[in-house]
């Protein structure tokens, strides 16, 4: 788990382009669903493609730790025994979700209407988050809990025995907090209503009616209306996890910055939910193009190719858009920071509670590598310096934070000076072979000493 193994400091620096194709994991989002849900299903569900990074892992070991037998059997290729809607037992041990909102807070959803305690905990940035986003709507379920102050981990969550299904309108733009509502929603009676007033990525909603729920999704002016049928069987699947279009950010920026890049990441699920950054990278100028457009699983998907683009301009990011990419902010404001003029991102307070506060993580090191950056508590605007003119030299911290080691490294591969990352440890939790991959590219990232 992050924050528990040895500090890995690591030094991106200028080298040759980047050339060749990009094979990124599984998505993170479809693959925490593919193990929750399957433990929820009575019977087998095969997965292929599994995120098999920390958090995923997490996930795998908690739906174990609630009865469900969770396999392996080769690269990517697993297997869930679930017990059904309503059948997870008690677990023995303290349930420890590493860093991960999603795993924790979806867990915490599918387990709050079932008549049994469990008790989570986390990582330093896990434990910091708070998690009453997600207890408040169980609450309205039976469901109780005991945190920390301010709703943070260690949490002990006793389940409702007698839950009543809800109506609940989420207050924040959060997808996780959806889910847990939903996934709580499958073993009350009745109809459990999610509202949302943004779109927040929709997996959840596919993914139930996937394995057999009823679910029903009506645009209403008070915005998106969820209504899932309580007390289903689930129905094993078989599922094919698109390629994660976060993960596929890294490699496709990196692309853009460094000079005489072309490379090829393919297959990379392009729901439209997800898919912000890249329509966002194009206004902006960049040479990035969909090819071999298809569907798979009723996803887009698509072979994103990405080669150097030195004119980039800065833009005003649609505040609407945020939470299509919210993940992704952190490495455009590094793209940003080698584009003429300003990148203006409003609507994005939802930045300061991911596994760090990424604003001001992304703000700080880039400040320090030469660039201006301004604040606010739900905006922030990059100056860009354009093309060669970044000057870094500097080292950052990454938070216990995948994504901020991960902008901070592609930064270094296009600055005047290397960039290097005080601990690169976290990247396990989302890209374990990010490493290996960027060094295929011919990348230089290296390890450094301390
Ligand atoms: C996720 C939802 C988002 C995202 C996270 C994955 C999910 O979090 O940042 O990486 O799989 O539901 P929020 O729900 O906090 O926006």
């Amino acid at each position: 788990m992050s924050g528990h193994g040895t500090t890995v400091p690591m030094t991106a620096r200028r080298g040759g382009a980047l050339k060749g194709e990009a094979h990124v994991p599984g998505d993170k989002s479809i693959s925490h669903r593919s193990l929750i849900l399957g433990a929820l299903s009575v019977g087998e569900t095969r997965i292929e493609g599994l995120l098999e990074g920390e958090d995923v892992l997490d996930t795998g070991k908690a739906m174990q730790a609630f009865g469900a037998e969770v396999i392996q059997h080769g690269p990517g290729r697993w297997s869930v025994h679930g017990v059904g809607v309503g059948g997870f037992a008690e677990p023995a041990q303290v349930i420890d979700c590493g860093n991960s909102g999603t795993g924790v807070r979806l867990i915490m959803g599918a387990m709050a209407t079932s008549p049994i305690t469990a008790t989570f905990t986390g990582d330093a940035s896990l434990n910091g988050r708070p998690m009453g986003r997600v207890t408040d709507p169980l609450a309205l379920f039976g469901t109780q809990a005991y945190g920390r102050k301010g709703g943070r981990l260690p949490m002990t969550i006793v389940g409702a025995a007698d839950p009543v299904p809800v109506r609940y309108t989420v207050p924040v733009p959060s997808a996780q907090v959806k889910s847990a509502v939903l996934l709580a929603g499958l073993n009350a009676p009745g109809q459990t209503v999610v509202i949302e007033r943004e779109a927040t990525r929709d997996h959840s909603e596919r993914m139930l009616a996937g394995f057999g729920a009823k679910v029903v999704v009506e645009t209403l002016p008070e915005g998106r209306v969820i209504t899932l049928d309580g007390q289903p069987e689930l129905v094993p699947q078989d599922i094919v996890v698109p390629r994660d279009p976060s993960s596929a950010a890294f490699p496709v920026c990196a692309a853009l910055l460094v000079e005489g890049s072309d490379v090829l990441v393919p297959n990379i699920g392009l729901n439209p939910t997800r898919a912000g950054l890249f329509t966002t990278l194009i206004e902006m100028g960049a040479d990035l193009t969909y090819e071999n457009l298809h569907e798979e699983g009723g996803e887009p998907v698509a072979d994103l190719r990405a080669k150097f683009s030195p004119n980039l301009k800065g833009i005003e990011v649609p505040p609407e858009r945020a939470a299509s990419m919210i993940d992704e902010y952190p490495v455009l404001s590094v793209v940003a920071a080698f584009a003429e003029g300003e990148t203006v991102m409003r609507g994005v307070k939802e930045l300061r509670v991911k596994e760090s506060d990424r604003i001001d993580a992304m703000a700080k090191g880039l400040r320090a590598a030469g660039v201006t950056v301004d604040e606010g508590e739900d905006w922030w605007i990059v100056t860009g310096r354009g093309h060669g003119d970044v000057p870094g030299g500097v080292t950052v911290e990454s938070r216990l934070d995948h994504r901020i080691a991960m902008s901070f490294l592609v930064l270094g591969l296009a600055t005047q000076k290397p960039v290097t990352v005080d601990d690169a440890s976290p990247i396990a939790t989302s890209f374990p072979i990010f490493e290996s991959l960027m060094a295929t590219l011919g990348a230089a990232i290296t390890r450094s000493n301390g």
